[in-house]
């Protein structure tokens, strides 16, 4: 899908005089603790300017002399005043981040990269825009398809369908996490229930646990909405994607209409220095909201 240069350009420089590469202090004010490895900060900038933000974008978060990674931002676009980042600790700067405590500093660089495309938000370029926005002029479906850490990415995308729920017809999540006690913003969860048909699976539990058990995957032939005019947006391991994508392509989900969140490893987040690198395409720049029918044939080879 060709993305028009408002959505793939990095995210604008914060304040005035800053270049997009330059790193602004944010303290943690909030932390939350999601489950055994993973924590959501709720950050504000030092300097009082807010970072507005698009679903789907990501920032290049340094945790002060360990190191910087990429993060998905999980917060409310529409409130650009407070940043929140879900971070899993898988290692050294994550844990870094993870260990942070209210009144700490962290550098921010971005926000950087594509953003999910809502069907209401009369698209400005790609297969939405050929069909003329939402289907024939008719509110569409949304299902989210999310493993594990994948919900964050996803969640300011939710939250903002929520914000315009009657755009929409039926919204729809699918979220697999490994066991009950690591599912996300469970008390969210619960509240969106009213609005949003919420599914939730689990790969292991205790006989206790009275929801489902399985593959994500699993829930999609049975889901309730129309392939025909739904967009699904996709966030969680390669794996997962891969697997969730084909079977709504199976389910007659138009490929293009597919949308993913990719993950490698970045130095600059800026399309400068080639360490994310997908064939020809950068994952901080032409990413990591891709469409299906884009990244398709190369998420079947493996080490590209
Ligand atoms: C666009 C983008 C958005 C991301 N959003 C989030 C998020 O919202 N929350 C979150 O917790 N993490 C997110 N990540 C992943 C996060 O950047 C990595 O977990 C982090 O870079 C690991 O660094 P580390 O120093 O803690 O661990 P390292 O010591 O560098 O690595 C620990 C383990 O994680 C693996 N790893 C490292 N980087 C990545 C990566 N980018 N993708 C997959 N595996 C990796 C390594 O191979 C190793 O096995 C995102 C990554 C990208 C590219
Ligand atoms: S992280 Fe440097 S080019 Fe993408």
């Amino acid at each position: 899908m060709a993305r028009s240069a408002e959505t793939t350009r990095p995210g604008p420089a914060p304040a005035g005089t800053r270049g997009p590469m330059s790193t602004r202090p944010f303290r943690v004010v909030r932390k939350h603790r999601e489950n055994g490895d993973t924590v959501t900060l709720a950050l504000e900038p030092v300097d009082g300017v807010p970072l507005p933000f698009a679903p789907g974008q990501f920032t290049m978060v340094y945790a002060f002399g360990v190191g910087e990674v990429p993060i998905s931002i999980s917060g409310d676009p529409a409130r650009p005043g407070q940043l929140r980042h879900t971070i899993r600790d898988v290692g050294g700067v994550t844990h870094a981040l993870f260990s942070l405590g209210r009144g700490d500093l962290v550098g921010i660089r971005g926000p950087y990269g594509t953003t999910w495309q809502l069907p209401e938000a009369a698209p400005r370029s790609g297969p939405l825009r050929a069909l003329g926005g939402p289907l024939g002029g008719h509110p569409m479906d949304v299902v989210f398809v999310a493993g594990g850490i994948g919900l964050a990415p996803l969640r300011p995308a939710l939250l903002d369908v929520l914000a315009h729920r009657d755009r929409y017809r039926r919204v729809v999540l699918l979220y697999g996490a490994r066991t009950p006690e690591d599912v996300l913003f469970a008390r969210e969860l619960e509240a969106w229930q009213s609005k949003v048909d919420v599914n939730i699976t689990v790969d292991y539990a205790a006989p206790a646990w009275r929801g489902r058990v399985g593959l994500v995957t699993a829930l999609i032939p049975r889901a309730g909405f129309d392939p025909e005019a739904s967009v699904a947006l996709l966030c969680g391991p390669e794996v997962m994607m891969r697997h969730a994508a084909s079977a709504l392509v199976h389910r007659g989900v138009a490929a293009e209409r597919i949308e993913l969140s990719m993950e490698r490893n970045m130095k600059c987040g800026v399309g400068l220095c080639g360490h994310c690198q997908l064939r020809e395409m950068f994952i901080c720049t032409d990413g990591p909201v891709f469409p299906y029918d884009r990244v398709e044939p190369l998420l079947a080879l493996r080490e590209v």
